[in-house]
């Protein structure tokens, strides 16, 4: 799956989405998006053409193979992927997606009054799940799997049932490895339930090995092909 430039295409997901409560309010989480930008870097530094659709982040990263696409929802985010999955090789899926947003988006900023107020919520299109099941043998994704607790369990049944090559564990539990920060400790798990776990390191060096890791996967499909 190549450009017309002949560079592989990598599409990453990356930041947080924004969920519309009415013109002036949103339901959010703290994602940085910094380590979704991190695997675009490494992945242009390994000469891939790059496309990533990124929620709201304060982070700008430009270079001539890279293709930024700025979306702000759950369902913004899955349209922009749909264009770029068929024609990419390897599919991050980093980005921090609300699994719910407001069964109803008001037109005009709600006004405050004397009572009580809930808001009822819908489930969010989930957009690693629904790719992959139209995931072919020749592309790779990987998504990640951030827990609090049954960490390798609750990963493990991320890896499979969006039928996922690679998940990256993190735990909160590290303090160190969670929203914000500039490091991560992560832990790669593939489908032959091999673990591979890192020392905690710099998000540029974590990005290092996913994409290492993810490249690896692709270079056995080939491998698998041509046998
Ligand atoms: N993901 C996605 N779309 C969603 C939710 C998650 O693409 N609506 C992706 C994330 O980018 C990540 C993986 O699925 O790669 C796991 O996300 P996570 O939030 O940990 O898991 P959920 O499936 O949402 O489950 P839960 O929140 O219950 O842990």
């Amino acid at each position: 799956m190549k450009t017309t430039n002949n560079k592989p295409i990598v599409l990453i997901t990356a930041g947080p989405t924004r969920e519309a409560i009415d013109p002036v309010r949103f339901i959010s989480n703290h994602s940085s998006g910094k380590m979704g930008y991190a695997i675009a870097g490494a992945f242009l530094d390994k000469g891939f053409e790059v496309i990533l659709v990124s929620g709201p982040v304060n982070i700008s990263l430009s270079h001539t193979s890279l293709r930024v696409i700025p979306v702000n929802s759950a369902d913004e985010m899955y349209t922009a992927c749909q264009k770029y999955f068929p024609v990419a090789q390897i599919t991050i899926f980093a980005a921090a997606v609300a699994d719910y947003k407001p069964a109803q988006v008001y037109t005009q900023k709600m006004k405050k009054s004397a009572h009580e107020f809930s808001l009822q919520m819908v489930k969010n299109v989930d957009i690693a799940f629904e790719f992959g099941k139209i995931k072919r043998n020749d592309q790779v994704s990987v998504g990640f799997a951030l827990e609090t607790n049954d960490e390798e369990q609750n990963a493990l049944k991320k890896l499979y049932s969006k039928n996922l090559d690679l998940i990256v564990l993190n735990s909160v539990k590290d303090e160190a490895a969670t929203f914000g920060y500039d490091t991560n400790k992560i832990t790669i798990i593939n489908r032959d339930f091999q673990f591979q776990a890192f020392p905690l390191k710099s998000k540029a060096e974590v990005a290092v090995d996913i994409v290492t890791a993810a490249i690896k996967v692709g270079q056995k499909q080939e491998q698998a092909v041509q046998a």
